[in-house]
């Protein structure tokens, strides 16, 4: 079978990466891919970007792939396994219909509330006065949230009403365009946060391991989120009586929730969870794919054939699946440019990744590209690399992803050098 992965980041280079170890696999085509994606067996870029549907389709025919992989949420969103559908070929992703999830805030908390799916009290505002009027009724902290896809930059967890009433004036002002309204306020929950990521047919879900992301951008979780600075897996945050009660009080009464709305969701499933002190899972947000870098931590301990567990959902018989996994722990730290959140500079190049690969940490590419004749690699993105290590324990993965992480130069490099501390400390 030949497979199209879309999409660039570290996320797409650990599906890349994965999926080459099959041996279902006889080609994998990636667009548009960065510089290590080029770099893995079976492997050829595409010069397509992720929102050129019509070219992606239309490759797709041509080359008769077997399964399209969707990597992003933003192709997902705005319809593009719809299309694929259409054209008759076999795509691993939700439909524009179930990306809603992800892609409305409102529509996922209308669908929660439905379903009895435990998340944080909230309400949906459609202007600024009545959003206003509402948080002076409220105490902080308090959560803002654009409805639509904002890379990230979203929410406002709101540590004072003047703090909330300025989100809200400025998502009302359009500082995120269209995906900033309606505005959703909901109550802040407390605990830890994790992430449990589901394959799912569309009738049964099949959860993987849990792991812990680490949004913002500073160590001690400070500063301004990013799209997640490193990761790790298994979380002890959720033990397997935590994973019983997100199978039953989250993840099978969304897909039930789905399916009476005739939609047949089919793909990855994320739950971004809070996890309460008492050890009660609480929804804080629905992904309709993969996390990155969670992707980055959970492949790597995943012992069972991506694209045999791929092809189970788009055929609906993952109930012939059951997923087997690696004993241990994986770790990844992001390795991003200087600035980054904010504006930051491209084009550096990047010495030590042969290094880095020799001590036997995984070095995912997030955002690099080949420069020139040489084909020298050179940052190209935010997030430049995720640099993963596995162990038998925690420590020991973490221990091997640093010592990769030291072997690798660019000039501006910054990583979060506290990767797991939460549960180590
Ligand atoms: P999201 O983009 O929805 O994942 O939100 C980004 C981050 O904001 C999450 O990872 C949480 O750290 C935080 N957050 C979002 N909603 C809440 C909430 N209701 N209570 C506490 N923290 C939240
Ligand atoms: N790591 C968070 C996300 O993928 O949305």
């Amino acid at each position: 079978m030949q497979v199209l992965v879309v999409g660039s980041g570290g996320r797409e280079h650990a599906l890349v990466w994965k999926l080459a170890q099959s041996k279902t696999v006889t080609k994998l085509y990636c667009a548009p891919g960065n510089a290590g994606i080029a770099r893995e067996p079976k492997c050829q870029l595409l010069p397509l970007s992720v929102s050129d549907i019509d070219g992606l389709v239309r490759f797709a025919t041509v080359q008769n792939i077997g399964l399209a992989v969707i990597g992003p949420e933003v192709p997902l969103v705005a319809g593009i396994a719809d299309r694929f559908l259409a054209a008759g070929l076999e795509v691993f992703g939700p439909s524009q219909a179930g990306a809603q999830l992800e892609g409305s805030k409102a529509w996922a908390k209308d669908l929660m509330l439905e379903a009895g799916v435990p998340t944080a009290r909230g309400s949906v505002f459609e202007d600024e006065p009545s959003a206003i009027a509402y948080l002076e009724s409220q105490s902080a902290p308090i959560v803002v949230k654009a409805d639509g896809l904002a890379a990230g930059k979203g929410v406002t967890v709101a540590q004072t009403r003047e703090e909330a009433i300025a989100a809200v004036r400025s998502l009302f002002a359009g500082s995120l365009g269209a995906a900033g309204s309606p505005v959703v306020i909901e109550d802040c929950l407390m605990g830890q946060e994790a992430s449990v990521l589901a394959f799912t047919d569309g009738k049964r879900i099949l959860p993987m391991i849990a792991a812990q992301d680490h949004k913002p951008v500073g160590e001690g979780d400070t500063g301004p989120n990013t799209g997640g600075m490193g990761a790790y897996a298994p979380t002890p945050v959720v033990s397997s009586e935590v994973m019983e009660r997100v199978r039953l009080q989250v993840l099978e009464p969304v897909l039930a929730a789905l399916r009476d709305r005739g939609i047949t969701y089919k793909g990855i499933l994320y739950a971004g969870l809070m996890i309460s002190p008492e050890g009660e899972p609480s929804v804080i947000e629905f992904n309709c794919r993969f996390g990155d870098p969670e992707t980055q931590v959970v492949l790597p301990l995943l012992k069972s054939d991506l694209a045999e567990v791929m092809l189970a959902c788009v055929e609906e018989r993952l109930d012939e699946v059951r997923l087997e996994w690696h004993d241990g722990y994986a770790a990844c730290v992001v390795m991003a440019s200087g600035g980054y959140p904010q504006a930051y500079e491209k084009g550096k190049a990047i010495a030590g990744l042969e290094a880095a690969t020799a001590t036997g940490a995984q070095v995912f590419h997030a955002g690099t590209a080949s420069s020139g004749k040489t084909g020298a690699i050179v940052t190209d993105g935010g997030r430049v690399l995720g640099v993963a290590g596995r162990g038998e324990t925690l420590q020991a993965a973490l221990e091997l992803a640093y010592r990769a992480v030291r072997e690798i130069r660019f000039e501006g490099a910054y990583f979060r050098s506290d990767i797991g501390f939460r549960v180590l400390s």
